[in-house]
C-alpha cells in the first residue's frame, strides 16, 4: 500500500479536526503524511500518487487565501493518474447559494490537469440551492457542515473512507 498524503491548512480549526478524524478513520494499516496547505510546493504535491485535500469555502464561494496562492502553481502541473479525493467544509444555512463552492472549483482544476478525482458523494441528507461542488446529482467529494449539521459528520467521514480505501487500491 503506498503512501497517502493529506493537504489542508494546520491553522484551519474545523478543516483540522475533520484531518484528524479521517487519518483515525483509515487506521493503522495505511501511512498517511500530513502536509501543511500553507506552505505547499510543488514537489510535495507531485510526490504522492494518492492524495486527499481539505478545502472549506471562504468569501462566499472562493477558495482560502492559502489554497488561492497554490493555484498559479497547480495550474502549471502534469497530475495525470494520480488519485485525489477533496473535502470541503461549507455552512449550508448561511451560504446556501455559494454551498461547498470551494471543493468544486478545487475537483475541476485538479480534473483539469488530470487527476482521477475520487469520493464522490450522495447530497442527501443537505439543503443549499446551488453549489459548485456538484458534478451530476452528486458532490465532487465529501462536505462537511460543522456549523449545521456537526453530528453528522462522523459518520459521513466513516463512510467516505470506506470508499476511498476500495479506490485508492
Ligand atoms: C466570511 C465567511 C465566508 C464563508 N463563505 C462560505 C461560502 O461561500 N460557502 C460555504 O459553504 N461556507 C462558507 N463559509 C463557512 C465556512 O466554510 C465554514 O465555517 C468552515 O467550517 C470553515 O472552516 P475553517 O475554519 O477550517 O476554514 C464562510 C465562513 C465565513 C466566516
Amino acid at each position: 500500500m503506498s503512501k497517502i498524503g493529506i493537504f489542508y491548512s494546520f491553522r484551519s480549526t474545523k478543516t483540522a479536526k475533520a484531518a484528524e478524524k479521517i487519518i483515525e478513520a483509515f487506521g493503522n494499516d495505511y501511512q498517511i503524511d500530513k502536509i501543511d496547505a500553507d506552505t505547499v510546493n510543488e514537489e510535495q504535491f507531485l510526490s504522492y500518487n494518492k492524495l486527499i485535500l481539505g478545502v472549506p469555502t471562504w468569501f462566499d464561494g472562493e477558495l482560502p487565501n492559502y489554497w488561492d496562492e497554490f493555484v498559479p502553481a497547480l495550474e502549471d502541473l502534469d497530475l495525470t493518474g494520480k488519485k485525489v479525493a477533496v473535502w470541503g467544509m461549507g455552512d449550508q444555512v448561511g451560504y446556501p447559494e455559494n454551498f461547498g463552492d470551494a471543493a468544486g472549483i478545487m475537483c475541476e482544476l485538479l480534473s483539469s490537469r488530470g487527476a482521477i478525482i475520487i469520493g464522490a458523494t450522495s447530497t442527501d441528507g443537505y439543503v443549499f440551492e446551488s453549489s459548485k461542488a456538484l458534478v451530476g446529482n452528486k458532490f465532487c467529494g465529501l462536505i462537511l457542515d460543522q456549523e449545521n449539521q456537526a453530528r453528522l459528520s462522523s459518520h459521513r467521514i466513516e463512510q467516505w473512507v470506506n470508499d476511498l480505501k476500495k479506490n485508492f487500491k
